[in-house]
């Protein structure tokens, strides 16, 4: 494993919330509660700053995007900010659909309206009157949540015409998707709150620029809107002093898996693997032991037990892709075949592929069909190559980052598990026991 940047690993044992500072104390559907513990004091703060003074805090305190990409925040809202147009937009991507990813609602479900005062301060920071939050249809809490705390925040003044005296206004509403995975990529979520089919286009330009109906748009996640109003109420230094030197702040993460605990738990970034799955997740059940764990969701990457004294922050795994990602913790015990677990998943991806493009939808069933060859016993040393060609080609020549994301796990998979695969093509029977194939027979 190699480690770039300046990443310094964080033991802890104990939460620290921001994103989840009211989640579980207050209750959800009170905006007084809220309000009581200094909730919408980051909006007023911010009313009483220039926009482009906002949008500096929010640089300097090192916030970046919490979707998966690490991209900084305030360099987004700056440039939506600097483009001349009448009309820009707010959209809040909830359509989380990662694989073992439920953090964004816990964030919706528990304290609601973090997310749409994050989203009001962006609005005035960027100069957009209105906003969407685009939310899976499937997330039927989520959305009651959200679509009754804005109706609350229109009934106290802080949504709608001159909010809170002020000459900004901002509309807020909710749009649902549909179950598809690809409209989590933001231009096909843009596409598909403008009635189109949810399919990805090209980038650039940025939605920044050219987003909703071609208009600046700043899209960001739940649990970055959620980060906001505490940063520009306690200031940028606080946030700062958190976490690493290059992730900056806390981050929430999902675990899930073969794990004791499974839950939310929100700690510094630069927390390592290892204190997420024994010390929040309570290590592996009835004594057995981690095999593998995959770390930010279905495009994340495997890793082995010797190499979850990582830290995660977004500049970890630098050398083999995204670390951090959504911010799942899947942890997968040693009953586990990884063939299956391959197999497994990209099933996914060659079900949720939109078929835009020809490397991700003949691309994710080619794999398919290899990992299929290998469960049945019938795989070579060749297919087991052609898995890298086929995954440098959809790298190379996907249309968007759901093809280009592929190629992380499974080459994280194939890297550190090649023996076992090629155990499937020497051994009579699979090693583990998971796959049905006997040779002998
Ligand atoms: P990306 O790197 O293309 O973009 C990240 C963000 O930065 C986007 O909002 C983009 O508009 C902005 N950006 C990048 N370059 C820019 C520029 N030059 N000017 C202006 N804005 C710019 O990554 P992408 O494809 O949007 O997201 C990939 C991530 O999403 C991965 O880390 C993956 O793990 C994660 N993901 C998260 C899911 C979830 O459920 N939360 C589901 C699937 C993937």
């Amino acid at each position: 494993l190699s480690v770039e940047g300046s990443v310094e690993a964080k033991s802890t044992t104990i939460e620290e919330r921001v994103v989840l500072r009211n989640a579980g104390s207050i209750d959800p559907r009170n905006i007084e509660e809220y309000i009581a513990l200094n909730g919408y004091q980051g909006l007023a703060k911010a009313f009483r700053m220039e926009p482009r003074v906002v949008i500096e805090e929010i640089k300097k305190s090192g916030l970046r995007g919490r979707g998966g990409a690490g991209f900084p925040t305030g360099l987004k809202w700056e440039f939506t900010q600097k483009v001349d147009s009448p009309d820009k937009y707010v959209i809040c991507n909830a359509d989380e659909g990662e694989p073992g990813t439920f953090k964004d609602r816990l964030i919706m479900e528990g304290d609601p309206h973090s997310v749409i005062e994050g989203m009001i301060i962006a609005g005035y920071a960027v100069g957009a009157s209105k906003g969407y939050i685009y939310i899976r249809g499937e997330y039927f809490e989520s959305v009651a949540s959200l679509r009754r705390a804005i109706s609350q925040a229109y009934e106290y003044g802080l949504l709608g015409a001159s909010i809170l005296g002020t000459d900004f206004s901002f509309d807020l509403s909710v749009r649902l998707g549909a179950g598809a995975y690809v409209c989590g990529e933001e231009t096909a979520l843009i596409e598909s709150i403008e009635g189109k089919s949810g399919r990805p286009r090209l980038k650039p330009p940025y939605p920044p620029v050219s987003g909703l109906y071609n208009k600046p748009t700043v899209v960001n996640n739940v649990e970055t809107f959620a980060c906001v109003p505490p940063i520009i109420d306690k200031g940028a230094n606080w946030f700062k002093a958190i976490g690493t030197n290059s992730s900056a702040g806390t981050k929430v993460y999902s675990l899930c898996g073969n794990l004791v605990k499974r839950g939310i738990v929100e700690v510094p970034m630069g927390t390592t693997v290892a204190d997420l799955v024994y010390k929040f997740g309570g290590g592996i059940p009835d004594g057995r032991a981690v095999k593998m764990v995959q770390t930010g969701g279905a495009a994340g990457t495997f890793i082995k037990p010797e190499e979850l004294g990582a830290p995660l922050d977004f500049d970890s795994f630098k050398n083999f892709g995204a670390a951090l990602g959504s911010g799942v913790i899947l942890a997968i015990d040693e009953t586990h075949c990884a063939v299956d677990i391959a197999k497994n998943l990209m099933e996914f991806f060659a079900h949720e592929s939109c078929g835009k493009c020809s490397p991700c939808r003949e691309g994710t069933h080619i794999i398919v069909h290899i990992l299929n060859e290998f469960s049945k016993g019938r795989g070579t040393r060749e297919l087991f190559d052609q898995l890298y060609d086929v995954a440098d080609t959809m790298e190379d020549s996907s249309f968007c980052g759901l093809g280009q994301a592929v190629p992380i796990p499974l080459r994280s998979i194939l890297d550190r598990f090649k023996d076992e695969f090629l155990a499937h093509v020497d051994a009579p029977q699979c090693p583990i026991g998971v796959c049905k194939f006997d040779k002998k027979k």
